[in-house]
């Protein structure tokens, strides 16, 4: 499969905590890659290091053989790395159709840039995002929420309106920090298809995510974080099987037996 993600030597630290101590990882296309650890692991740090929101201290970050790691988030998302965020981060008074027409790779907006390509580029590329957005929400079956507030929706459907902003940038690389989170029945299926989808149609996934029924459900492998380090990689039983990784993560090895 071809690599999507290559990250190698990768480290930072925040004062004295270390969130990436030596990091080395590939995630290809077709994959999705559980990411499991403890609270403060550096989970979530490792998505902003390759998203652009924090600059490592060193290392290598590469989506699809181009170097990223010195480009800015706007930069990075251009390149094609999408992302939901732990605290969904949407716009709360905003419809749902507005926050998804935020999210395209390559949207002009009320730009200088939309100014110098013209008013016609401008309401094409609006066009173009209106039925990606629409298509996003449809495959959800969430198209009737278009024009919904986004803080009028039920908790479960907004996490699939944070899913579904990230879907914009139809770039390779997904990355998703904790999508499971408060999620159920209904919901908790379409998240699972959708990412399944994603996966099938091209993308290397990451998925950050304490339930491991959905790791479980979902990922064909995983990698177990603690310290900003990787302990190990491997599947998800083989992980969980795991005395150390137990001991560590799941509850008391004798808990788990
Ligand atoms: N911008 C930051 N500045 C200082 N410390 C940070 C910053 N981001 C994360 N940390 C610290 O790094 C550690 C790892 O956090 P995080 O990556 O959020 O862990 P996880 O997502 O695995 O729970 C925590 O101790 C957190 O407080
Ligand atoms: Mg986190």
């Amino acid at each position: 499969m071809e690599p999507i993600l290559r990250i190698d030597n990768l480290c930072k630290s925040f004062g004295g905590i270390v969130v990436a101590d030596h990091i080395d990882l590939t995630i290809s296309a077709g994959e999705i890659l559980g990411l499991i650890g403890p609270n403060g692991a550096g989970k979530t740090s490792l998505f902003n290091l390759i998203s652009g929101v924090v600059p490592q201290d060193a290392g290598k970050i590469q989506l699809q053989g181009r170097d990223i790691a010195g480009m800015s988030l706007h930069n990075r998302a251009r390149a094609g790395v999408a992302r939901t965020w732990q605290h969904m981060r949407l716009f709360r008074t905003m419809t749902v159709l507005e926050n998804l027409m935020m999210g395209p790779r390559d949207y002009p907006g009320e730009s200088l840039l939309g100014s110098v390509l013209g008013l016609g580029r401008v309401r094409r590329a609006e066009t173009a995002a209106h039925a990606q957005a629409m298509g996003i929400l449809e495959r959800m079956g969430l198209a009737q929420t278009a024009e919904t507030i986004v803080v009028d929706l039920p908790f479960g459907q907004q996490k699939l309106i944070g899913l579904a902003r990230a879907l914009m940038n139809d770039g390779r690389l997904l990355l998703l920090d904790e999508p499971m989170a408060g999620v159920e029945g209904s919901n908790y299926e379409t998240m699972q298809r959708v990412v399944h989808d994603e996966a099938a149609a091209g993308r290397a996934v990451c998925v950050v995510e304490h339930n491991v029924g959905f790791i479980k459900d979902l990922c064909t492998t995983a990698v177990f974080m603690a310290q900003g380090k990787i302990l190990q990689r491997g599947t998800v039983d083989e992980l969980t099987r795991s005395r150390e990784l137990t001991e560590l993560y799941f509850g008391t090895a004798e808990d788990a037996a």
